[in-house]
């Protein structure tokens, strides 16, 4: 069993990791609607990371005898002018999953808790691709989304973004 404080935050990252993957569908459907399905590709994806993420949480808790339990998943309610919104929102979003991971981290190695630092290692070198992946979007777009052929270019490639299931994920 883990300690009351550490389960307790690793049961609340279940549901902010679901919620990721609700604001990157939500990406997903302006970009559709903007016509750019590669983009809006590249963020289902996302969307399915996010969810293994919830699912490695939850086994780990299960595994470690704890009962999982589930709140409410917030709307996602952000409102694009420019098609770089999402961009760094996403950006904006991973930093701030990074501080939750880092928290718990924290609490792990306060409590000399290894076995969950060791499990997290995983979810801190995630975050670190996650942050770059974001920052890269976000370079490519303001050097070529802002003309239509450079724009159609990059949405090309964000649509051969395959999913890979983590090896640890259910
Ligand atoms: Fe699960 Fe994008 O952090």
């Amino acid at each position: 069993m883990l300690n009351e404080k550490i389960a307790k935050l690793l049961n609340e990252q279940i549901n902010k990791e679901l919620y990721s993957a609700y604001l990157y569908l939500d990406f997903a459907n302006y970009f559709e609607d903007e016509g750019l399905n590669g983009f809006a590709h590249w963020y289902e994806v996302q969307a399915q990371e996010e969810r293994d993420h919830a699912m490695m949480i939850r086994r780990y808790l299960i595994d470690c005898g704890h009962r999982v339990t589930f709140g409410e998943i917030a709307k996602p309610d952000k409102v694009f002018k420019t098609k770089l919104d999402p961009l760094t929102a996403g950006l904006e979003h991973e930093k701030y999953v990074t501080s939750l991971i880092t928290a718990i981290y924290a609490e792990a190695f306060a409590a000399k808790d290894f076995k969950t630092m060791q499990f997290l290692d995983w979810f801190v070198k995630e975050q670190g691709e996650e942050e770059k992946n974001a920052e890269d979007m976000i370079k490519k777009m303001q050097l070529f989304g802002t003309e239509p052929k450079g724009l159609y270019m990059l949405n090309k490639e964000l649509e051969a973004r395959v999913y890979n299931a983590p090896a640890t994920a259910e």
